[in-house]
Formats: structure tokens, sequence, C-alpha cells
């Protein structure tokens, strides 16, 4: 575990966590000073002979030359008073900076793991699944805060019990040996009762929290079809089973964080009375000599409580979300992509030599694909479904690499050095197009800042812009999915989002093919005319639309069948 925290920090980040471990050092000597100096105080207050007759009392009279016994005392006190004071304020800064840590720690894990998610390589992407790394942005990261705080919160802890109780043993070791083992049991005992129900109830929490993502987007990606089959009573149900778990397993850890604090409590209260009851029998009525001795006690029982059931219940916060780390830390050390950007040229033709493609070891999807592309042609792929037609498409494109042959521009291999310069000569249109929600331009422009005469430009191209003029222009809103536009309308924002960053090749995947007829032509007609510099490749199952390509490819079983 700490091997997996360790590799989540950074340097600045150590030295930060050096820094808090010395000051709860020191937080630990100030609080046992403050728990054991009222001893003293008490003694000299309930008896003054002692100014006289400590050796050190002597001293610091004579040297302050404190004119009577009483004003020596109120001194004390108040010196005592202002040392209270700074202990409360030193406590402050350290819970700050503790705070401070923990929490710009849940902005760096969420950054990060959003950042790795976002540089996965296309096939590693689209084998995952998306509301896992929804959840672990959004749930785990801040889990993983938790589970950190509450590492930091019951080091500090620890020191302070060790502090207390050596001082605590120092001034009287027979109580103090009695304390430890009456506190000792109970921890064992709520360690080996309470803890493991905690550890168990975050295990259910963390796969409740899994199933309440999937259900969510499984439930709003299918609205349309749940809507038709009724399904959403089924739905409501699964939702409702997987949220009371989850709301049962928290009740179960809330409850039962408190109980060790309710035990100890219940335990160390006993115990001080009975100290105090078996002092009296012991020394009859004569107590008041040993009130300094009790008092130091109750102060560091009062003080020791607490922090024992921090500890523990810090402990078991770091069960409740130990599955947390193991999540993130996966994730982060995911090797994302490191790709290149050296300029690679298209200026006379893509040749494909001896390609061959799988998705799972041994199941060949695309075997020894031979062909060239020329600048400026438009080719198109057709064949069955299932004839690897996307695959092939994919590739060309730099989403997937090869397992075996090349892909060369104008002679030059596509690879990795030089992938990023050419996925930008690239537009694609998908066959299902994704609007989010916002305004047109945003949408073509993918939320950058754009440029407005090149996307009206491009929206004029894609033939939908005259129709934008009768709304808000580009500040017309689409809708969550594009929701409020035809399905031929939004195919034509596509075009235009495809063309705004002035691509060199144009790709088509069964862009069209959920179009009528009539409206299918019309579009292939418009990009055919777009693409009169550019080139274009297309996959398409109604050939009547490929009539300007100048090649047509048929696939069949991931291969080429003609030539
Ligand atoms: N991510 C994937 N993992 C495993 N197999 C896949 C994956 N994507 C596609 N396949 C398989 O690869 C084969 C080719 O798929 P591809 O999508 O290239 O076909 P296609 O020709 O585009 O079909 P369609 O016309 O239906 O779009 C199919 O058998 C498919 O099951
Ligand atoms: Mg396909």
């Amino acid at each position: 575990m700490i091997q997996k925290l360790k590799s989540l920090l950074t340097k600045k980040d150590k030295l930060f966590l050096l820094g808090l471990f010395f000051l709860s050092i020191l937080i630990s000597i100030v609080e046992t000073v403050g728990i054991s100096i009222i001893m003293p105080f008490i003694s000299v207050a309930t008896d003054f002979t002692l100014i006289h007759t400590n050796e050190y009392y002597i001293q610091v009279y004579d040297i302050f030359n404190f004119n009577s016994d009483v004003e020596f005392v109120i001194y004390f006190g108040v010196i005592l008073m202002f040392f209270y004071i700074l202990r409360s304020i030193v406590n402050l800064i350290y819970f700050f900076m503790l705070s401070k840590f923990t929490q710009s720690r849940y902005h760096i894990l969420a950054y990060r793991l959003f950042e790795n998610y976002m540089g996965l390589p296309y096939k590693d992407f689209i084998a995952r699944n998306s509301s896992t790394m929804t959840k672990s942005i959004v749930a785990e990261a801040s889990n993983l805060t938790a589970l950190i705080s509450a590492i930091l919160f019951m080091i500090s802890e620890v020191f302070i019990v060790i502090f207390i109780y050596t001082m605590m043993l120092y001034v009287n070791y027979k109580i103090t040996f009695l304390l430890t083992a009456i506190l000792v049991l109970n921890a064992l005992l709520m360690i080996k009762t309470v803890s493991k129900k905690i550890k168990k109830a975050g295990i259910i929490r963390a796969q409740m929290q899994k199933t309440f993502y999937e259900i969510i987007n499984r439930s709003f990606g299918n609205f349309k079809l749940i809507k038709l089959q009724s399904n959403d009573k089924k739905m409501l149900n699964d939702f409702g089973e997987a949220s009371y778990t989850y709301a049962k397993v928290n009740i179960t850890n809330t409850t039962l964080q408190h109980v060790p604090r309710l035990f100890l409590e219940a335990v160390g209260f006993g115990v001080i009375i009975f100290i105090i009851t078996y002092l009296v029998w012991k020394y009859e009525n004569n107590v008041s000599s040993l009130l300094a001795t009790i008092s130091m006690f109750v102060l560091a029982l009062y003080r020791l409580m607490p922090s024992v059931n921090r500890i523990m219940s810090s402990y078991n916060q770091i069960l409740f979300n130990h599955k947390a780390l193991e999540i993130v830390h996966n994730d982060l050390m995911y090797d994302s992509e490191k790709l290149g950007n050296q300029d690679i040229l298209f200026n006379n033709e893509i040749v494909i030599k001896n390609l061959e493609f799988e998705y799972e070891e041994n199941k060949t999807i695309l075997n020894n694909v031979n062909l060239s592309i020329e600048k400026n042609s438009k080719i198109a792929f057709i064949g069955k479904s299932g004839s690897g037609k996307s695959t092939l498409v994919d590739i060309i494109i730099g989403l997937y690499k090869p397992k075996d042959g090349i892909l060369l521009s104008d002679n030059t291999i596509i690879n990795d050095l030089n992938i990023k310069s050419w996925r930008s000569k690239i537009g694609y249109i998908p066959q299902s197009v994704y609007l989010f929600d916002g305004t047109v331009g945003e949408n073509v422009s993918f939320g950058t800042d754009y440029d407005e005469d090149i996307l009206i430009d491009c929206l004029r191209k894609a033939k939908i812009y005259d129709f934008l003029t009768t709304k808000e222009g580009i500040n017309t809103l689409v809708g969550e999915g594009g929701i409020m536009l035809s399905g031929g309308q939004k195919q034509r924002i596509a075009i235009a989002r495809a063309l705004y960053t002035n691509p060199e090749i144009l790709v088509l995947d069964e862009a069209t093919s959920a179009l009528d007829d009539d409206t299918e032509k019309e579009i292939m007609n418009e990009i055919y005319d777009i693409c009169e510099d550019k080139t274009l490749i297309i996959i398409a199952h109604r050939l009547s639309t490929l009539n300007r390509c100048e090649k047509i490819y048929k696939l069949e079983k991931g291969r080429i069948i003609n030539d």
C-alpha cells in the first residue's frame, strides 16, 4: 500500500509531508507539555509551601524577584494561559496544512485520472467501460483523498499517544500500565469486530457505486428504447436495489464509526472513577495531596481517548477506502500514448502494404491488405457487415496500429513519431453523430474558441447555414445529443465539424446511410463538390452513392477481393 501511495506523490508532496511530519512531532510535544504542566500548577496552587521547598521554584522565585506567593501563582497561571492559546494556534496551523494537502489531492488525482483516460490509445479506450472511468474520476479520487487524510491523521495521533504515554509512564507507571492494558484490549476487540464489518461495507460500497453509474448510463443512453419497451420499472427496481444497499452500507459505516469512541469513553471514565475510588480507599480521606497526579491523569485520559478513537476511526476509514487506492493507482500507472508530431507529407499517395490486423489474438480481422490511395482521389470500401471496413479505415486514420505490414504516406512510414501530424490531416464523419448540449458553433469547433468566418464558411459548405439563419445562426442550441435537430441536419453539422480543421483527407464511415435516398444523394453530392481538392475515403452500403468514386474496393472476410 505504501509503495502505491508513494508512486502517486511528487517530490514536492514528499517534502511537504516531511514538513507535516515534523510539525506533528512538535504538536505532540506541545500536547504533552500542555497536559503535564497542569500537575505542578495545581500542586503549587494548593500548597504554597512547595514554592519554598522545591529547588526549581526557589530559583525562579529568586530570579524574577516575586513579592509574594500569590503573585508567583498568578504569573504561573498567566504563562499557562498564554501557553494554551499558543497550543491552539499551533494545532490550527497543523489542521490547515493537513487539509490543504489532502483536499488539493482531490484536484490533482481527478485531473491526472482524466488526463490519463484522454491519453488512452483508442483500442484500450473502447475496451473499457466509460461509467467505471467516470466513477473513478468523480468518486474514487475523493475516496482516495479521504484515505490519505486518514493516514496522515493516524500518524499524527500515534505520535501524540506515544508522547503522552511516555509522560504518564514517567509520572506513575503502575496506573499507566493498568490503563494501557485496558485500552489495548479494547482496541484489539474493536479491530476484531467492528473494523471487519467496516471493511466489508467498504467493498460493497465500491460495487454499488459502480452499479449506480452503469444503470444511470444504460437508462439515459437508451431512454427511447426503455420507454418503448416500458422497461422503466425494471431499471427503477435495479437502481432502487443498488441505492438501498449503498445507503445501508453507509448507515453501517457511519454508525459503527461511533462505536469505538463510545465504548472507549465508557471504559475510560470507568477507569478514572476506579482509580479515584481506589485511592480514596487506600489513603482514606487524604487524597488532596494526590490531587495533582489525579488531575494530570484525568486530563491525559481526556486527551488520549479522542486520540485513540481517532486512530481507530482513521484505521477504519483506511479499510473503508482502501479499494480506491488500488483503482486509482492502476489507472494512473496505465501507460498513455506517447505520440510524436513530426511533419509528414501527403502530396502523392498513401500506400498500404501487407497489412494484417487482429483485435484479439489469432482472430485475424484484416488479412494481407494491399492498396494505394492517390492524393485527391475518391475511393470507397464496400462489403458485408463485419467484413472489416471500419477497422481498415480506423487503421488508415491512425487510430489502430497494424499488427503487421506498413502504412506509407509519400514513402514515409506512418508511426508513433508522426501519427499526430498524420491524424491532423484527417476529417472524420461517423455514422452516428454525437452532438453535445451546446450551440452549433461550440459543436463544430469542439468547444474551442472559434473563428466565426471559418465556421460559417464550413456551415455553408455543409448546406446547413441557411437553415440556421432562420434560428439563432451559429448560436442555435442543438440540445443534448442534438435532439433538437433532424438526422439530416445533424449529419450536416458533422460535415461542417469535419471540415472545420480544413483536412486534406475526408473519411465517411457510412455517414449517410441513416438518411432517406434523396437526402443521402443530395448530401453525398455536396460532399463530392466540397472534396474537389481533397482525398475522400467512403464506406457505404448503397452503391448508388458511389457514382463519383474512382475506385471501389470490395472487402470480404478481411481481404480485398477485387483490384
Ligand atoms: N473493438 C473490437 N474488439 C473485437 N472485435 C471487434 C472490435 N471491433 C470490431 N470487431 C470485429 O471485427 C470485425 C470487423 O468489424 P468492422 O467494424 O471493421 O466491420 P464493418 O465491415 O465495418 O461492418 P459494418 O458494415 O457492420 O460496419 C467484426 O467481426 C467485429 O466483430
Ligand atoms: Mg463499420
